[in-house]
């Protein structure tokens, strides 16, 4: 059974790769900034496959409180949450607040939390990190709408080669990996993939990722992403 420790896991993607993980038989760490109003299943599922703790990625104390509730090794961290705020976005009018809560929340949050969770991925025989990215961060995507988001997205996905280069001699692979286009609270409805859809493709990714694929940024059907 391989443990998973899943972030933002209230809904979107995060909750249907929380879904599929436990429909598979593996074990989630399911975390969600307000664990009281966990999804049904995750509030059902047996503890042997689920636990349910919370975690705001964008709070240093959070992550912390979180790391120390973890007592189990845990083979697979999905850094899952993300933000893209409505407001102002553009190059020529871009809000500081918002910037920064973006940078925040989709940048910095998943160095963070690799960081606190070393400790028990350290205690796997097979670790991994995986970073849900997005093709609106690679330059062969252009586009100047959502530019925080796109901007944030880039850097993540510089922030993860970094990681992988300082993980590799522990063994421990790290990838991005962009999870499509889906239906979600930040997808919207016209977007062509169901969370299930998504979260089964980023899983096999995950299942796949070695050491010699470390560092690389993929798409949710296994193919390699240009930068
Ligand atoms: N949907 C797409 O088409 C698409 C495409 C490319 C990439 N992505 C990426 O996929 C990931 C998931 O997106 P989604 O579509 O599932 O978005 P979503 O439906 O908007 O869900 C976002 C999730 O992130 C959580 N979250 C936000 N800020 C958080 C914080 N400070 N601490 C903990 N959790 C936080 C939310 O929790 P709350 O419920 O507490 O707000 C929610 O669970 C994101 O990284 C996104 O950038 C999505």
């Amino acid at each position: 059974m391989t443990t998973f420790l899943v972030t933002g896991a209230s809904r979107g993607i995060g909750m249907a790769l929380c879904e599929t993980i436990v429909a598979r038989g593996d074990r989630v760490i399911a975390t969600l900034r307000d664990p009281f109003r966990a999804p049904e299943f995750l509030r059902t599922a047996p503890a042997a496959q689920v636990a349910v703790i919370g975690l705001d990625v964008a709070s240093g104390e959070s992550i912390r409180r979180a790391a120390a509730a973890v007592g189990e090794p845990v083979d697979v961290l999905v850094n899952n949450a993300g933000i893209s705020p409505k407001g102002r976005q553009n190059a020529l009018d871009m809000d500081p607040v918002l910037f920064t809560e973006t940078m925040s929340v989709n940048v910095l949050a998943p160095l963070q939390v690799t960081v606190a969770f070393l400790p028990h991925l350290r205690r796997s025989s097979r670790a991994r990190v995986a970073t849900i990215s997005s093709q609106m961060g690679a330059s062969v995507y252009p586009g100047s709408d959502r530019l925080a988001y796109r901007i944030s997205k880039a850097a993540v996905n510089k922030a993860m080669q970094g990681l992988a280069n300082d993980l590799a001699p522990e063994g421990i692979a790290v990838a991005a990996i962009h999870p499509g286009w889906v239906r979600t609270d930040m997808g919207g409805p016209a977007a062509s993939l169901s969370p299930a859809e998504s979260a089964a493709g980023c899983l096999a990714v995950i299942d796949g990722l070695t050491m010699e694929r470390s560092g690389g940024f993929y798409r949710w059907d296994g193919s390699v992403h240009p930068w």
